[in-house]
């Protein structure tokens, strides 16, 4: 069984081939030179990059696999959550290749599909807890198989990402700058007292980010030699009030990920797997909590490789077929779900394509 994914749901263009459970090829165009001239994603940008790129990139990826598209079974494809404009050029071309080619339509969850990504390379352990950590979205579940999440948290405000992005933007870092703060905080120490680990202090699973944002500000205010003038090719001099600053905001961030994290184990002793997905994941401090994390628990630690953590259309193209397989897909009328809303639970379901095993399946759940 063949299956296209489609991922055009923030800044990456992506296109990515299927077979049988097996990756045969990917293809992506990242958007991320171009809004980092605007310091963050301008959305209409974006849109018309999905627009210009798109068809380019299955035309290159088809012929680099040698496959004829009539062999395509399902156009799998992200609908979910994400900006809406950009969602609308994929989701539109995935329904024209539905339809041309009598393929079936299947809207992925990008959420779900983050989590699911390490499943093109094994067999996943379910149940099991998902941590998902990008610019965009912070969030647990409870996962029971691929069709069966449940969120137990989410942040109230602003993603990890957003923070580290943040926290490099206030140091005239280039965009974005997540990966600039835990490169420059490798060499120094943190100073556990400089910045709070926000909205822990509580019982809950959700998070809170915007105060850890504004904390970083007010620092920065007050430190002039951290701000640094950016260098050519967006290299930067670091100096130790940065490195100092760096360390620190990636603990603070890594710890309270940590917490949360520590705590949904704990209330779920059953799961088999700690799953980290998204951009964050890629993070040294968030890597070497959650492994602490997991070894204390008894759980086996479960992180995409890094081309697969950070926005990629082999998760679409993963999760969808699993979809595919166990007769889920959707009709020509697909909606995109924009960020912020709950993407819907809403699939047809026949057969299936070729089903080989079978998953517990609630159909009541609509999950963000
Ligand atoms: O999942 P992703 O590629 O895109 C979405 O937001 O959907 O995640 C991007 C986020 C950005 O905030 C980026 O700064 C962050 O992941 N990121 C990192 C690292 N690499 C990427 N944050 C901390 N440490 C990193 N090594
Ligand atoms: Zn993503």
């Amino acid at each position: 069984m063949i299956c296209l994914g489609l991922e055009s749901s923030c800044d990456e263009t992506a296109a990515a081939l299927v077979a049988d459970g097996r990756l045969l090829g990917e293809k992506l165009a990242s958007q991320e030179d171009l809004h980092a001239l605007f310091g963050g994603v301008v959305p209409e940008l974006a849109s018309r990059e999905h627009l210009r790129r798109g068809a380019v990139l299955i035309k290159s990826l088809m012929r680099e696999s040698g496959l004829d598209m009539g062999r395509i079974d399902a156009v799998a494809v992200a609908r979910g959550p994400g900006l809406l404009g950009s969602l609308l050029v994929g989701l539109n071309l995935a329904k024209g290749l539905a339809l041309a080619l009598g393929a079936r339509l299947v809207g992925v969850n990008h959420l779900h599909a983050h989590l699911m990504a390490p499943g093109l390379n094994r067999e996943m352990p379910f149940p099991c807890l998902g941590l998902l950590i990008s610019g965009g979205h912070t969030q647990l579940y409870l996962v029971r198989s691929p069709f069966d999440f449940e969120l137990l948290g989410r942040t109230l405000d602003d993603a990890a990402g957003e923070a580290l992005d943040k926290a490099a933007k206030l140091a005239n870092l280039p965009y974005p700058g997540g990966r600039h703060i835990d490169e420059l905080a490798q060499a120094h120490e943190p100073d556990h007292s400089l910045f709070p680990r926000p909205y822990t202090a509580n019982d809950n699973l959700d998070f809170s980010f915007s105060g850890l944002k504004t904390a970083l500000a007010r620092y920065v205010a007050g430190k002039a030699g951290l701000r640094l003038p950016v260098l050519p090719e967006g290299r930067v001099a670091p100096n130790p009030e940065l490195g100092l600053y760096c360390a620190s905001v990636n603990w603070a961030v890594a710890d309270t990920l940590r917490i949360k994290t520590e705590r949904a184990l704990s209330a779920h002793p059953r799961v088999r797997a700690l799953i980290v997905a998204g951009g964050v994941a890629a993070n040294t401090m968030v890597r070497r909590a959650m492994a602490e994390l997991a070894q204390k628990a008894g759980v086996e630690l479960i992180i995409p490789e890094p081309g697969f953590c950070t926005d990629n259309a082999a998760m679409i193209a993963n999760l969808g077929s699993v979809l595919a397989w166990e007769g889920f897909s959707h009709g020509l009328d697909l909606a995109a779900v924009p960020r912020g809303c709950p993407v819907p639970f809403d699939y047809l379901r026949d057969e299936g394509l070729a089903p080989r095993r079978s998953f517990a399946v609630d159909t009541k759940l609509g999950s963000q």
